[in-house]
């Protein structure tokens, strides 16, 4: 099915399943421990062994020996697959970091072995064995240290690096009021809950894999690359996901690994990621350096505005694209946006959550607050005025769907914004309490999604695709989806998903996989339709599908009879038009915070949060609702305590691990609201909704940085906000 005009009126406006707070059909599996995760492996005829992988102890240079034989030696081994042994080794499409093969060191932590052993305790003490030879080479692990030399990258994310609109420097000059100041956010770890795992296991020359994955069919096109092996070959799992948040997009060496050494043993061999590799092994959101200038009238109009990113990455990587945002939100008729890549040779820099978006809010709404404040203005009141109904760069693009306000003017209502106070003037005992807002933005993405439909001869449909659900609530949209479409209830709709036999979808990444792995079924559904219509001699349009019953005329059969004993299927692929072309596709909200500021210590408490979002047609509140929450929770730990430490001398992150990488945990979020405005939009798919999972980070950590410059009078531009960074200004203990 090609999209490309607007929808119009179709069976998902029925809203009796979609759009309803179903529970997740998922649910009971995951909590009776059902459901099995990569690293669990329960298929009764493999006999397991354990990988466990040796990491390089240099961030650059080049192995020059290493010597196996202790660990070859040790009890219950049964291999050991070396760097060395394995040849040079392609690069994966999607990844900037060599997996494995090969003498070369990248970065710290790099797979170089992998032993394999009996039981995951042998296999750990024997990988502290393998001894390892370097030829250590002087690397670049600092970004204030390289930002001179970063260069305007050729390729970012897709769009350009540069953007000029008007006279920004004139306009800036000529400004009433102007601010210019320097951000910086930290190099922050996905930490999803389960750590990167597979099990691969050999038969013959066939390779079947159960690992996490967000995204299937990358992830089996790059093994099959990095392996030298026909991707046909492959065959690989991902049912169910602990969390990936980026960290999970793109083959990670685990599933390699654990290939090889099934290869080696002739075992099934299981491999996780020990935590620490999460972070220095894997992907990370790169530190930025951003420099916001903006230009206003006195009465609050912005004339000028511009920004500008600083970050790194290996040779090869993009630049993290913090300025994005800034390219959409607000009006201004001067404009410049520039992004700047310098070379590191710290580990991967890539994708997580929101990423642009979620650290160029973190520093474009600080400088809104900051510029409100010069203006005498609120700043609720500064953004409504500067709100744009059209792309400002491209004035004759409109928003599909824009209400910003709406959701501003809601949360100050609902949150109770006329109780702010100024900067450090409110006090309870030895609290100071303040309040603070940022906008929300992320774009709408669209990527083509396929899907199989079957209908039973006992009135089951079964949908198939290879969409992932990594915590979000895939299995349960996606049932609502195809109940909506037939006429059934959601208990008779069963939901296959993260297998690489099954039809590509757009996979989890980018807020786009609701949207588009429910079009998907949606166009699978519509063919399904189509041959059930014709089998009964309906004509397809006017059949109506109802209750298990699919009637047209005075003609009503059940389901399970129009399917017969063979059953009928359907299969189709969402594509998309131009529709991008000329029209906007976003996603607004407003995120209003309350902090509580120790001050004599500097320790932030959050007292309240609330979201409001305008992200068309929300497919189930309660999963919508849970993704708020989360990354609600994500910004609070990018506010107040997520930093990825670097050891700049030696080239790696230091705090790897969840005690030294701070995480909110329960008692850090007392209380979270989320409201959607009710909306709709034709313009982003049959399914009229829009991304939400990322939506949700984008802002919040600038309104806890707002709401603590409220409460202190200290405004502090450089994340994580710790108290090391507010106590010299705190007024003390009066
Ligand atoms: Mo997302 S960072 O595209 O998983």
């Amino acid at each position: 099915m090609q999209f490309d005009t607007p929808a119009t009126t179709n069976p998902i406006d029925q809203l009796k399943i979609v759009g309803r707070p179903v529970r997740r059909i998922d649910g009971e599996l995951k909590v009776t421990g059902r459901a099995t995760y990569a690293y669990e492996g329960r298929e009764p005829n493999l006999h397991y062994a354990y990988g466990y992988p040796v990491g390089s102890a240099i961030a650059k240079g080049r192995i020059t020996a290493m010597d196996v034989t202790a660990a070859q030696d040790a009890p219950g081994v049964l291999a050991v697959v070396t760097t060395l042994s394995a040849g040079e080794g392609e690069k994966g499409e999607y990844n900037t970091a060599r997996l494995f093969g090969g003498d070369r060191i990248q970065h710290y932590h790099q797979a170089i072995a992998v032993v394999v052993a009996e039981t995951f305790e042998q296999a750990r003490a024997a990988a502290a064995l393998v001894k390892v030879d370097y030829a250590r080479e002087e690397g670049s692990y600092s970004l204030h240290d390289v930002r001179q030399a970063a260069v305007k990258p050729e390729d970012a994310g897709g769009s350009e690096p540069d953007t000029a609109v008007g006279d920004f420097e004139g306009a800036f000059r000529a400004a009433a009021v102007t601010l210019d100041e320097d951000y910086t956010t930290p190099d922050q770890s996905h930490a999803m809950m389960e750590p990167h795992a597979s099990i691969a296991a050999w038969s013959g020359d066939e390779l079947t894999v159960w690992t996490s994955s967000q995204m299937i069919d990358w992830w089996r096109s790059d093994l099959a690359k990095t392996l030298g092996i026909d991707k046909e070959k492959i065959h690989l799992m991902s049912p169910f996901i602990g969390g990936g948040f980026g960290g999970k997009l793109f083959l990670r060496v685990d599933a390699v690994l654990a290939a090889l050494g099934a290869k080696a043993t002739g075992r099934a061999v299981k491999v996780t990621l020990p935590r620490p590799f999460v972070a220095n092994n894997t992907t990370h959101r790169p530190a930025t350096i951003q420099r916001i200038r903006i230009g206003a009238d006195s009465d609050g109009a912005i004339t000028a505005i511009g920004h500008e990113s600083w970050s790194g990455d290996l040779p090869g990587g993009g630049p993290e694209t913090a300025v994005m945002q800034t390219r959409l939100l607000y009006a201004g008729t001067n404009r410049m946006t520039a992004m700047r890549l310098a070379t590191l040779d710290l580990p991967e820099g890539n994708a997580m959550r929101a990423p642009g978006e979620a650290p160029g809010l973190m520093a474009l709404e600080i400088a809104m607050d900051e510029l409100a404040e010069k203006l005498g203005m609120d700043p609720i009141q500064l953004r409504i005025l500067n709100d744009t109904q059209v792309d400002p760069e491209n004035p004759e693009r409109p928003f599909t769907q824009r209400d910003l306000v709406g959701c501003l003017t809601l949360g100050a209502q609902q949150f109770g914004w006329d109780q702010r106070r100024p900067p450090a003037s409110r006090r309870e005992g030895n609290w100071l309490i303040g309040m603070g807002v940022a906008a929300a933005f992320r774009n709408n993405m669209l990527i083509s999604s396929s899907a199989r439909v079957r209908l039973d001869h006992a009135g089951m449909l079964t949908v198939e695709t290879d969409m992932t659900d990594i915590g979000t609530g895939s299995y349960t949209i996606i049932a609502q989806t195809a109940a909506e479409m037939l006429g059934l209830p959601v208990d008779k709709v069963s939901v296959k998903l993260g297998d690489s036999r099954f039809p590509v979808s757009a996979g989890s990444g980018g807020q786009f996989g609701a949207n588009c792995s429910t079009s998907g079924v949606y166009a699978a559904c519509v063919k399904l339709r189509e041959a059930v219509a014709a089998k009964l001699g309906f004509n397809s349009d006017d059949a109506v599908f109802e209750g298990g019953v699919v009637c047209s005329g005075n003609r009503s059969i059940a389901l399970a009879e129009a399917a017969g004993p063979e059953g009928l299927a359907g299969e189709d692929k969402i594509e998309w038009g131009d529709l991008s072309d000329s029209h906007q596709q976003s996603t607004f909200g407003a995120h209003f915070v309350e902090v509580a500021v120790d001050l004599a210590t500097g320790e932030t408490r959050i007292r309240r949060m609330l979201a409001v979002c305008a992200a068309g047609r929300i497919l189930n509140p309660l999963t919508a609702r849970s993704q708020v929450i989360g990354a609600m929770t994500m910004g609070a730990g990018g506010a107040l305590s997520e930093e990825l430490v670097v050891d700049t001398a030696r080239g790696y992150f230091v705090n790897h691990d969840l005690a030294g990488y701070e995480v909110p945990v329960h008692a850090d979020i007392p209380h979270q609201d989320v409201l959607f405005l009710d909306e709709t939009d034709p313009y982003s798919s049959p399914m009229k909704a829009k991304g939400i999972g990322e939506l949700g980070l984008c802002g919040v950590s600038a309104a806890i940085a707002n709401a603590i410059y409220n409460a202190t009078g200290v405004r502090v531009r450089h994340y994580p906000i710790t108290l090391d960074k507010l106590i010299g200004g705190l007024p003390g203990l009066a």
